[in-house]
């Protein structure tokens, strides 16, 4: 198939990735996600947070979107995933089809999302406070509440909405309230490499942050094989 010309995605997404994804692409452990405080900033309409509780550890998620109703959350999720349907059926040379020229990936992300709506419903019928509406670069926990953050598919992924003050903000805020922080992918949505990557880690290091990147599989993109890890020391 002749590779086609990858396209940027435009507005942010509220998507989907299911509990798999994250584990590969973080390059979790089993362990890691049974001790200890989790934070998924942004959590988006991802099972990864319910799915980590179901195992009987413990994750909050966090995203502006939690903030309004769930009907209109659950508009929301389902006209991105259309938005995002019609983003990869664009580019067939660069995202895996079904046999009905579908997204491969579509029917885990519809999954995950519906395993997040009725955990989201959940959360908002008994206030369990698992789902909490925020924005970086301000979070609402005090420092050091958590053992792990990882943030996927924000940060690097949308570099003509953030610059680069308000990644090193948002970097410096997730280590504050984590000891450490997973970051994934550092390519934007048409797979280039976020170009303000090495500033923003110099500063980081600068800060006395140990910083390593990660070998990962891509997951919904195969190019996308690197995971930041930072770790207060
Ligand atoms: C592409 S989704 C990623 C969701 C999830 N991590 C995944 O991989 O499926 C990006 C999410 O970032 C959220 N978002 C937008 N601005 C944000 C901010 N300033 N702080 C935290 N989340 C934000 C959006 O609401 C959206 O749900």
């Amino acid at each position: 198939m002749t590779p086609s010309k990858a396209h940027v995605i435009g507005d942010i997404v509220i998507s989907a990735r299911p509990f798999a994804d994250y584990v590969a692409q973080f390059a979790l452990s089993d362990p890691m996600l049974r001790s200890g405080r989790v934070l998924d900033c942004p959590g988006g309409a991802s099972d990864f947070a319910a799915a980590v509780r179901n195992m009987g550890g413990q994750a909050t998620s966090i995203d502006p979107c939690y903030g309004g109703s769930t009907a209109r959350l659950t508009q929301h999720i389902t006209a991105d995933l259309t938005r995002v349907l019609a983003w990869t059926a664009a580019q067939p040379g660069r995202f895996p089809m079904d046999e009905h020229g579908v997204w491969c990936h579509a029917p885990a992300w519809r999954a995950a999302a519906d395993a997040f709506l009725a955990d989201f419903r959940r959360d908002r019928d008994q206030n369990t406070g698992h789902y909490q509406p925020a924005a970086l670069p301000r979070l609402p926990f005090l420092d050091d509440s958590f053992t792990l953050a990882v943030s996927g598919f924000l940060l690097f992924t949308y570099p003509r909405q953030f610059d680069v003050d308000f990644h090193l903000r948002a970097l410096r805020e997730l280590l504050r309230v984590a000891a450490e922080v997973r970051v994934h992918p550092l390519n934007d949505s048409a797979r280039n490499p976020y170009p303000m990557l090495e500033t923003v880690l110099e500063h980081l290091a600068e800060d006395g942050i140990r910083v390593d990147l990660i070998a990962v599989p891509g997951q919904s993109d195969t190019r996308d094989t690197q995971t930041l890890r930072l770790t207060r020391r």
